[in-house]
């Protein structure tokens, strides 16, 4: 089964992903944060940044794009394509209310008529407008508002040629708190012809464990926060299967000079790679919402790097947490 890290904006871009996976690895697939389609049809100087062949050193990158649009989406596909990759994956499932209302992410699901048409018309472009053949995989919540939407979302997907469907079983609706819906993953996989990677709440080796157990036929797992909380909770998945002891079912703690070295690597490699250092503190600051936990004791020193002003304040904070 193989594992994906699982894309997540503002944070997990080619310098995290290379990062990552120079400290922690265990991941198979790196996905990219969304990339916004519209019709300039032109990549953002930082989202071809963040795709290049030269920027990343992870075993194999997809893209994401988030589409409303089939000419548009295959007019990013056709570039994206050209930079050198041969999967595209498309955005169902983002619940963010600017991004729903302009029917993209999981606002793709508001009406089932207008995806199917546009999935109709994206597999016939991609069937008759490329040279060489793209796949599409897709990334998916279960409906917006009621579980009763499910099924229908199913059918839809269940007509195309979709090369890998990444099940986030939860509505838009319940953003990303409310226990993920488990119960559907069953009928899904009956039902797809698609392999299925799984995606939520896998936060614990033991989450890890429960899932393969439960769902052998998937193709890979997704994981997202559990690895920005625990770094190396995979790490620890991987070392009690093979050592055959009692899989955990609370992340073992990290081992501080590891999450150290990784961050303080991070940090050095976004300095040296990113103009604008309020970018970086930015950036680091919304790891250290999650990252954060692995230091309960140390109150202070993380609301100083919440409160931190610039990157001298931040470097003060950080080293006092480091200290702590
Ligand atoms: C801060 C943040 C940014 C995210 N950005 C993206 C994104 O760019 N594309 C996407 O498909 N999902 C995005 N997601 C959703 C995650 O990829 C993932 O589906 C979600 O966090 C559930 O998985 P997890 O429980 O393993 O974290 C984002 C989630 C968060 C919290």
């Amino acid at each position: 089964m193989k594992t994906c890290f699982a894309p997540l904006e503002g944070i997990t871009g080619f310098i995290f992903r290379n990062t990552y996976h120079e400290f922690y690895g265990g991941i198979d697939e790196y996905y990219t944060p969304f990339i916004s389609v519209n019709q300039t049809r032109k990549l953002k100087k930082r989202e071809l940044e963040d795709l290049l062949p030269e920027n990343n050193r992870v075993p194999r990158l997809i893209p994401q794009i988030l589409a409303n649009n089939t000419e548009d989406a295959l007019a990013y596909i056709r570039m994206i394509q050209e930079i050198g990759y041969d999967t595209v994956n498309l955005n169902m499932g983002c619940p963010s209310g600017t991004v729903v209302a302009k029917g993209k992410g999981s606002g793709m699901l508001r009406d089932l008529k207008v995806l199917d048409n546009f999935l109709e018309s994206l597999f016939y472009g991609l069937s008759t407008q490329f040279f060489e053949p793209v796949k599409l995989s897709v990334k998916t919540r279960i409906g917006i508002r009621d579980m009763e939407e499910a099924p229908m979302v199913l059918s839809v997907l269940a007509k195309y040629p979709i090369h890998e469907v990444i099940l986030h079983p939860r509505l838009q609706k319940d953003f990303y708190k409310v226990p993920v819906h488990k119960e559907v993953v069953s009928s899904w996989q009956q039902t797809l012809t698609a392999p299925m990677i799984y995606n939520g709440d896998l936060n614990s080796p033991r989450d890890v464990q429960d899932i393969c157990q439960s769902y052998p036929d998937l193709q890979g797992i997704m994981l997202g926060r559990g690895l920005l909380w625990h770094p190396s909770m995979l790490n620890s998945y991987v070392e009690a299967r093979n050592n055959t002891t009692e899989i955990p079912s609370v992340c073992p703690p990290e081992d501080p000079k590891k999450l150290k070295a990784f961050h303080d690597t991070l940090v050095a490699r976004m300095l040296e790679t990113m103009q604008e250092p309020n970018n970086v503190l930015h950036r680091m600051k919304e790891l250290w919402f999650y990252m954060g936990c692995n230091y309960p004791d140390a109150t202070k020193p993380l609301k100083a790097i919440k409160k931190a002003r610039n990157m001298q304040e931040y470097q003060l904070a950080v080293r006092s947490l480091f200290l702590s």
